[in-house]
């Protein structure tokens, strides 16, 4: 989501005649954007910033946006001296007129968002100048989050959950697929509530698949308006939001890529109920169960904290036997950071620092053998790669990714361009990445 945030404000400052640069030595400015997720998120922001502002030129202006601007208020400016502004999230439209107003000499500006349903939000804004033009867009459609899990912040930074209406969606997604962008990933904090809050569809349009809730009418309706859009993903879900609309969404809608992101946190009962998570683990891996039934090569992965408040080795063999169980494609180990205000840094944070850093290591380990073994399963096979330029690694070699959000590596042909859909045979596979040559 913070990506996303980035792009639409350099978006607009390149509609107001800026030009993006790589070197922050030749910017005129410098926005850092932040995170709260845990403590080490905010430490890097305050770091990079603070370097930032301690060797800025005359006349260059540093600012922050962002979670960590909107938590932190006027305080920031205590903390990093020389910080020209600070932007909350859903306070990015004002940054051009904070801009002008720098202009005049006032320096400290700090704005944050208003969490109301109409507060302003930075909608989609053409880039003009030389951006490159990605083949793949995020587009936000859910902001804030209502659900308070006990240990997460962004209920407190990104206010309450608010749904975009379709048609706003829609004009976004027409743009995009307009400079050439082909796959869009759907997002929101808690993607499945889309339009479930103060919102009703409009009765206009039709669903064609008999679809009632609101997220599987929308998929219909980026198929119908938007047909360059050759991929949709979404994301992040909760298991209650695997209705049986979703998961024949994703069955029959052939654009919606077979990968779900589904953050399980833990697999013990103790600990989901002490997270407030709202469903146990047998409630989680049946919903993963009805993917797998009706998507059979459906790729699901998922996020996991370890040494949350008493957490024991119990619960944390309860995670590691679930993660198994639910046969997941790819985790994302988090350790637990207590997040001031939340209802989990009242509790004591009693699982040491070495011991959470070895259950992150445990847990990696047991992925990497799962997700090579998971990965294994597609050698032989042929998989479509959405092909997105040379490989990071190795130039000579060119990588995509296929509906499963898997990243193939392949030998490219000299005809090949990026955007390019083409079909690889898989040869080889790493626990996460496959490799092959094209078909
Ligand atoms: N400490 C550690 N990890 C966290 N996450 C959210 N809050 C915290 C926290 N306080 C993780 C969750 C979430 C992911 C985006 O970040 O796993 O799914
Ligand atoms: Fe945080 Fe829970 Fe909302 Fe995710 S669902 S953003 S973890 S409160």
């Amino acid at each position: 989501m913070n990506v996303r945030d980035s792009e639409l404000v350099s978006n607009r400052l390149m509609s107001l005649g800026y030009s993006p640069t790589e070197n922050e030595e030749e910017a005129d400015i410098i926005i850092v954007n932040s995170c709260s997720v845990r403590g080490k998120a905010e430490d890097k922001a305050l770091g990079k910033v603070g370097l930032l502002c301690s060797k800025v030129r005359p006349g260059v202006h540093v600012g922050l946006m962002g979670c960590m601007a909107q938590r932190l208020g006027e305080s920031i400016f205590g903390k990093v001296p020389g910080l020209a502004f600070s932007v909350g999230t859903r306070a990015e439209s004002r940054i051009p007129a904070i801009l002008k107003r720098l202009e005049t000499g006032e320096s400290n500006i700090c704005e944050t968002g208003v969490f109301d349903e109409d507060s302003p939000n930075l909608g989609y804004v053409a880039p003009s100048g030389k951006a490159v033009q990605p083949i793949s867009s995020f587009v936000t459609i859910l902001f804030g989050c209502n659900r308070r899990c006990a240990y997460c912040i962004v209920p407190d930074v990104r206010g309450n959950e608010h749904s975009r209406v379709p048609s706003e969606i829609i004009s976004e997604i027409r743009a995009l697929a307009g400079t050439g962008v082909q796959e869009v990933t759907l997002l929101g904090q808690s993607v499945m509530n889309y339009g479930k809050r103060g919102f009703t569809w409009p009765s206009d349009i039709p669903s064609p698949m008999g679809f009632t809730e609101p997220l599987p009418r929308l998929f219909e309706l980026i198929t119908r308006d938007v047909p360059q859009i050759s991929r949709i993903r979404f994301t992040s879900g909760h298991p209650s939001g695997v209705t049986n609309e979703l998961v024949r969404a994703m069955r029959d809608i052939p654009q919606i890529c077979k990968h779900l992101h589904l953050p399980m946190q833990s697999g013990s009962d103790r600990i989901l109920k002490e997270m407030r998570r709202g469903y146990d683990a047998a409630t989680y891996v049946e919903a993963v169960a009805h993917l797998r039934t009706a998507v059979p090569d459906i790729a699901v992965t998922t996020d996991i904290i370890v040494g949350f408040p008493g957490e024991t080795d119990a619960d944390f063999e309860d995670t590691r036997r679930v993660m198994e169980a639910a046969q997941f494609d790819n985790s994302f180990i988090f350790k637990y950071s207590p997040r001031p205000g939340t209802p989990a840094a009242q509790m004591p944070d009693d699982v040491s620092e070495e011991e959470k850093m070895r259950r992150n290591q445990v847990l990696l380990e047991d992925q990497d053998k799962r997700g090579l073994a998971m990965n294994q399963k597609f050698i032989g096979q042929v998989t479509e790669v959405l092909a997105e330029g040379p490989s990071l690694r190795n130039s000579t070699r060119w990588s995509g990714r296929n509906s499963q959000n898997k990243i193939v590596v392949f030998e490219p042909t000299s005809s090949i361009s990026v955007g390019d859909t083409v079909k690889v045979k898989i040869t080889d596979a790493h626990p996460q990445t496959l490799f092959g040559e094209l078909a």
